[in-house]
């Protein structure tokens, strides 16, 4: 298989087209972005391991009956998936209070939530991707009602079994982000990445993070923490 004409480029990703209709050529970029692009640098090696975990993650969903775009692991910076129109919300599960909540509510980073909570964040660039209510949602025509039902229950159903992967690895799941698609059947399907790049990950013994506030907050290596989530992910049983 080949890859066809660059379809789409994004912060961390290329898409391409494919010779077949409904399969997109997925390639992972070195660059790493923070604060809407604000900050920006080229982290050599963090292609292959975003691409590397989210095949690993993606497989584990799958194996579990979570259905997602994702298809195959082409090579150690590329991927297969199914093509979907992205559904414009960033969908946000937390079990433990960080990050913007922290930021917006005060309260301290660190504090478990008594049960996980769902958030909605419209993509939109120039507006920073603001937080939505239902009602924002339904103004804005980003999904319907119902389609905010499904996209919780999936968020929350994805949030059950990343706790059980990450849990096998003395990984802390703290909160991460999920993106949604359409097919061309309408079917609404779990699409995009689940790397550290999207997830919060403290280590359950020493509160470490492996995950991309190692670069917003320049608390070390993103390399050597995503790498330590590659590996444990390759020491885990991911069938658990
Ligand atoms: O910044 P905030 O605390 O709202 O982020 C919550 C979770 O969503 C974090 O795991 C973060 O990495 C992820 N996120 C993301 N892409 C964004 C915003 C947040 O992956 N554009």
């Amino acid at each position: 298989m080949e890859k066809g004409v660059l379809l789409y480029e994004g912060k961390a990703k290329q898409i391409y087209q494919t010779a077949i209709e409904n399969e997109l050529w997925v390639a992972y970029k070195d660059d790493a972005t923070a604060f809407n692009g604000e900050k920006k640098e080229t982290l050599t090696g963090k292609a292959r391991l975003n691409n590397e975990i989210t095949s690993l993650i993606f497989s584990y969903l799958q194996e579990n009956g979570v259905d997602s775009h994702f298809i195959k692991r082409l090579s150690e910076t590329e991927q297969l998936v199914k093509k979907v129109e992205i559904i414009p919300l960033e969908v946000v599960v937390r079990n433990v209070v960080a990050g913007s909540m922290a930021k917006r509510l005060g309260i301290e980073e660190g504090t478990p939530l008594e049960q996980p909570i769902v958030e909605f964040y419209y993509k939109d660039d120039a507006l920073g991707d603001p937080l939505v209510t239902e009602d924002h949602i339904a103004i804005l025509k980003a999904a319907s009602s119902n389609d905010l039902i499904v996209l919780r229950e999936n968020a929350l159903e994805v949030n059950k079994h990343l706790i059980k992967l990450f849990e096998n690895m003395n990984v802390r799941l703290i909160d991460f982000k999920l993106e949604f698609g359409r097919t061309s059947n309408g079917e609404i399907l779990l699409a995009d990445e689940i790397s550290p790049d999207t997830c919060r990950l403290w280590d359950k013994e020493t509160n470490q993070r492996f995950d991309k506030d190692l670069f917003r907050r320049n608390l070390g290596s993103l390399q050597e923490g995503y790498q330590e989530i590659l590996s444990r992910l390759g020491g885990a049983s991911c069938t658990k």
